[in-house]
């Protein structure tokens, strides 16, 4: 039995979780995880070889689809989301790209939140209409129009919540209860919030996905995906899409996420505290009362709900300029927060995602999306709290 089995059955707390789960040793008796840079692995005959690949003696078998070191972080994310297995992917859109091809068939059809990542939704509206799949866009939070949507072929739920970069959310348990009575299955972006802030296995939804790009690094260092689920789910319907498609996560890349999940309870702490902190300072400023976004807010329109499905309110904060001159004006006036498209990173950063993360949709969609010209978001980092303030505030007086 692997570490990570016994500690599994003991019920570990999640900063536990994130150190001591994926935990292997090879004969050297290392402490830390060694990254496997190995394309195949050998075998002492050729009935070996032959046992292996037949699945009749464990082992690996070529690093497209199984190598030590991206198991350890497969295992390590299945352990903190409380799923069974784990999948790896290439990046976060592998991964929800895996999920849409592993469960969806020409004839099918997907209900999609409205609010989702800018791919996520290029890659509903293009690449499934042409595989002859029908998706069926809902605003998130509005359960009688998921409700609506159902057609007898409708085989998932896709939902991203909160959603990126509205920052809207979806009753978790009644989504995944209405799909259970439909026989639908749900799958969750889980980016925003991290296993720490948020379990959705735990509230009834059959897949989590990741792009470990973000939070799971934490330092903006690595592309990354993940798939999490129940075993049979997992293994029948997106283990074969890596193994035959190869949309594979590098094991460096895998090595990076193992060690970036280690500080990840520690540092989303530390994000959630340092967004409530900025966000009730945005909120005070005359020109962003009223307009600051952030679930933390007690004048967050689903404040209520976020406190009762997360753990935190989590590191994402976004206002609302007006116009793309006036978010494009503040945005150039800031010093320590980085313009990237990126998110989850220990520095501030920040973003107009109507001209890059979402620039790609048309107007309409994008309005759809909840994303105007004015709206600007803000991952905070883990600087001091009050630096980052100190930088908007600057910003706020040339603005
Ligand atoms: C919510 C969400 N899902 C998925 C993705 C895609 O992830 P990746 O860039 O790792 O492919 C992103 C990227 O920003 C995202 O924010």
């Amino acid at each position: 039995m692997s570490n990570h089995q016994q500690n599994s059955k003991k019920n570990l707390g999640i900063a536990t979780t994130a150190i001591h789960s994926g935990r292997h040793q090879t004969l050297e008796r290392e402490n830390s995880l060694p990254v496997f840079l190995t394309s195949s692995f050998t075998y002492n005959s050729a009935q070996q070889a032959s046992d292996v690949f037949a699945g009749e003696e464990s082992g690996n078998l070529y690093s497209r689809f199984t190598n030590p070191t991206v198991t350890a972080f497969e295992e390590r994310i299945a352990a903190m989301e409380g799923g069974e297995r784990g999948v790896a992917m290439a990046s976060g859109m592998a991964a929800i790209s895996s999920v849409f091809l592993g469960l969806l068939s020409a004839g099918d059809h997907m209900v999609l939140s409205r609010s989702v990542f800018g791919s996520t939704l290029n890659l509903a509206n293009n690449l499934l209409a042409k595989l002859n799949i029908a998706v069926t866009q809902v605003p998130l939070s509005d359960l009688t129009s998921w409700k609506e949507a159902i057609r007898p072929e409708t085989k998932l739920f896709f939902a991203e919540t909160p959603a990126n970069p509205t920052l809207e959310m979806v009753d978790l348990k009644a989504l995944c209860q209405l799909a259970k009575e439909h026989n639908i299955l749900v799958a969750v972006d889980n980016v925003f919030c991290t296993p720490c802030l948020q379990k959705p296995l735990e509230l009834g939804a059959d897949l989590v996905v990741h792009s470990a790009t973000k939070y799971l690094d934490g330092q903006g260092r690595v592309l990354g995906g993940v798939v999490v689920g129940s075993e049979e789910l997992v293994m029948e319907h997106i283990f074969p899409i890596l193994r035959n498609a190869g949309p594979t996560l590098s094991p460096f890349n895998a090595w990076v996420l193992y060690k970036g999940m280690e500080t990840m309870p520690l540092r989303m702490e530390r994000h959630c505290e340092n967004g409530q902190k900025v966000a009730e300072f945005l909120n005070q400023q005359p020109l962003f009362t009223g307009k600051v976004n952030y679930p933390g807010l007690p004048n967050h329109p689903q404040h209520k709900l976020a406190t009762r499905q997360m753990n935190g309110f989590g590191g994402l904060v976004c206002v609302d300029l007006g116009s793309r001159e006036r978010a494009h004006a503040f945005i150039n006036s800031l010093q320590l927060a980085t313009i990237t498209a990126n998110l989850g990173d220990v520095k501030t950063l920040v973003t107009h995602p109507a001209s890059t993360t979402h620039a790609k949709l048309s107007e309409d969609a994008r309005l759809a999306a909840g994303i105007t010209q004015g709206l600007v978001r803000f991952s905070i980092g883990l600087e001091a709290a009050t630096d980052i303030c100190d930088d908007f505030a600057q910003a706020l007086e040339q603005a």
